[in-house]
């Protein structure tokens, strides 16, 4: 299994509140934006970068300044927007795409519905965010949808993954790489992740 996981105190403090089945709506819409942004911090460490000089007021100082196009950032809906304001708290130029992909309950197969990407995809780094992986159908098509629109540089932030949907998208996209807070332990028979979170879209929406 190739997948990076993201064990700060932090992240961790904050995955296992959002877990609780006591935690409301409210305050899981909270500590998955600032999960999400903790883990962008660590997700953008190999960002390009271009030598800069800017002018303090004590004369010419040598910096960097992030280099190429404006990454892209893709939730997938509904629940991968939960996770977007967070990353663009700490990369507020990002564009962002929407990719609508919701997972049919009989057959766990994906559903895709929408599509819509910023310009010059060929030329961006792309991260697409979405809490769950469990059998991996979502983002195998969502990541399909971005390279058929040209994207190369994708990865993958997700907060809770079973062993099933890394190892899914490692197959079916090994150039993609996989970040998440932790792996469980497994799915159970209707696809949901054990011992998980629940589901997240009716956690962050407040619906059933
Ligand atoms: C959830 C979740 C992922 C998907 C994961 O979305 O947000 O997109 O399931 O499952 P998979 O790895 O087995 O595909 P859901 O289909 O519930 O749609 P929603 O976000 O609109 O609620
Ligand atoms: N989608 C969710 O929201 N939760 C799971 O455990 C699996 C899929």
């Amino acid at each position: 299994m190739n997948v990076k996981i993201v064990n700060h105190p932090l992240v961790q403090h904050k995955l296992t509140l959002i877990r609780d089945k006591n935690t409301g709506s409210k305050e899981f819409r909270e500590l998955l934006e600032e999960v999400a942004m903790l883990m962008a911090y660590e997700i953008t460490r190999d960002l390009p970068l271009a030598e800069v000089t800017v002018e303090t007021p004590l004369g010419p100082c040598k910096g960097h300044a992030l280099a190429g196009k404006k990454l892209g950032v893709v939730p997938i809906l509904r629940a991968g927007l939960g996770m977007l304001n967070g990353v663009l708290k700490l990369i507020p130029a990002a564009k962002v795409g929407h990719i609508g992909v919701y997972r049919d309950p009989e057959t766990l197969q994906p559903v895709e519905y929408y599509c819509k990407m910023p310009t010059d995809v060929a030329e961006r780094e792309f991260i697409v965010v979405d809490p769950m992986l469990a059998t991996g159908g979502s983002s195998v098509a969502a990541i399909e949808m971005l390279k058929k629109r040209g994207a190369s540089h994708i990865k993958l932030m997700c907060l809770v993954a079973a062993p099933e949907g890394v190892s899914l998208v490692n197959k079916e996209h090994p150039d993609v790489e996989v970040y998440v807070a932790a792996v469980d332990e497994r799915l159970n028979d209707h696809g949901y992740i054990i011992p998980g979170l629940g589901d997240a879209g009716d956690r962050i929406f407040g619906t059933k």
